[in-house]
């Protein structure tokens, strides 16, 4: 289904036999827990949908999670919350919790609506590879292993949504699982206080900690370089690799010109396949480009692929950062 955010392969939530197949068709671990969508809006919705237990939410955070419900939802904003035992354990990779959004895609909307269900929907992708912006992606992804493929034009927002739960420390406070769709900034200025940041990242195998966060995810099949700076400050001495076709992923700018300066950073003679996120520089609109520039280069003749830093960390920028540094990170 399509989603503001990316494609989700949808399931019913409530439904073992349906997840199970939607681990299967991914090549999903079980150890990787998937978001759960529905179509209301509001905290008091959420928990009327009976998914979430209301019973263990500390009172002190119901005025938080009001909140963000009402300004971000239906939206990219995910919330961690403990679950009631209607949610399966194959949901939630056996946590005490769910991942909880209301998309606002009118198809996702429409979707549940008819479904009458929650749905489950990780992204349409095979595990570990980018998330699909476009049936089309979702084809390339699933193709053959699904039954049906909703297609409801490219996704407006291009990244998943920000994840947001309770710390796992006991403490109570509110962390940041997994930047995206809604800027932190934003959120932060909803709630009137900064969010916890998680600094450490989770290790394949363990079910404790968001697998959003596993260091190589969201990666090309090439190798993905991040360039110490962008094309037009690169320092004269800086060389790139002896291939005859290498990718570029610029955030703005022209075409041939990024394609002539990039060439010149090599002796021999090497052909540049260039995509430029926003010729404006919009973060926003590079964001919404990310993954299918990132999927067409992966799919062309470059050998390898160079991408310039994100031009800044606010707004939409610090999630893209955070796709590109994972992308360019070790395969495990
Ligand atoms: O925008 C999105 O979030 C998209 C669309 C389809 O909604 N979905 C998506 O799902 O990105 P997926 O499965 O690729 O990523 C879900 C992330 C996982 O990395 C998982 O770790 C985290 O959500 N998650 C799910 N349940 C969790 C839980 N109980 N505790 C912590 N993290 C959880
Ligand atoms: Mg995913």
């Amino acid at each position: 289904m399509p989603t503001e955010t990316v494609y989700g392969l949808a399931g019913n939530a409530l439904d073992p036999g349906a997840l199970a197949a939607i681990f299967k068709a991914k090549e999903r671990p079980t150890f990787d827990p998937l978001i759960v969508h529905i179509g209301e809006t509001t905290l008091q919705g959420l928990l009327d949908a009976g998914i979430v237990d209301g019973a263990r939410i500390p009172t002190g955070l119901r005025d938080a999670l009001d909140r963000m419900a009402s300004a971000f939802w239906p939206g990219p904003l995910t919330l961690v919350l403990p679950k009631t035992p209607r949610v399966p354990d194959l949901a939630t990779s056996g946590l005490p919790t769910v991942a909880v959004r209301s998309p606002r895609h009118p198809v996702a909307q429409a979707l549940l609506r008819e479904a009458g269900v929650p749905l489950a929907a990780p992204s349409a992708n095979r595990f570990g590879r980018i998330s699909p912006t476009t049936a089309q992606a979702v084809r390339e992804e699933l193709g053959g292993r699904i039954p049906w493929i909703l297609d409801g034009g490219p996704c407006e927002v291009g990244l998943e949504s920000t994840i947001v739960g309770m710390s796992a420390d006991g403490s109570g406070e509110l962390e940041l699982l997994r930047a995206g769709g809604v800027p932190i900034e934003k959120i932060e200025a909803v709630l009137g206080y900064r969010l916890k940041r998680r600094t450490s990242v989770a290790v394949a195998g363990t079910a404790a900690v968001a697998p959003g966060m596993l260091e190589s995810h969201y990666a090309p099949a090439k190798r993905l370089e991040i360039l110490p700076a962008a094309v037009r400050d690169l320092p004269e001495s800086f060389r790139i690799a002896a291939a005859e076709v290498v990718g570029l992923l610029a955030f703005s700018g022209d075409e041939g010109e990024l394609s002539k300066k990039f060439s010149a950073l090599r002796e021999g003679p090497v052909r540049v396949r260039v995509r430029v996120l926003s010729r404006t520089g919009d973060l926003d609109a590079a964001a919404q480009a990310l993954f299918a520039a990132m999927r067409e280069l992966d799919a062309s003749d470059a050998e390898v692929i160079y991408a310039e830093p994100c031009p800044s960390s606010e707004g939409l920028g610090f999630a893209i950062a955070d796709r590109l540094r994972r992308a360019a990170a070790p395969r495990g």
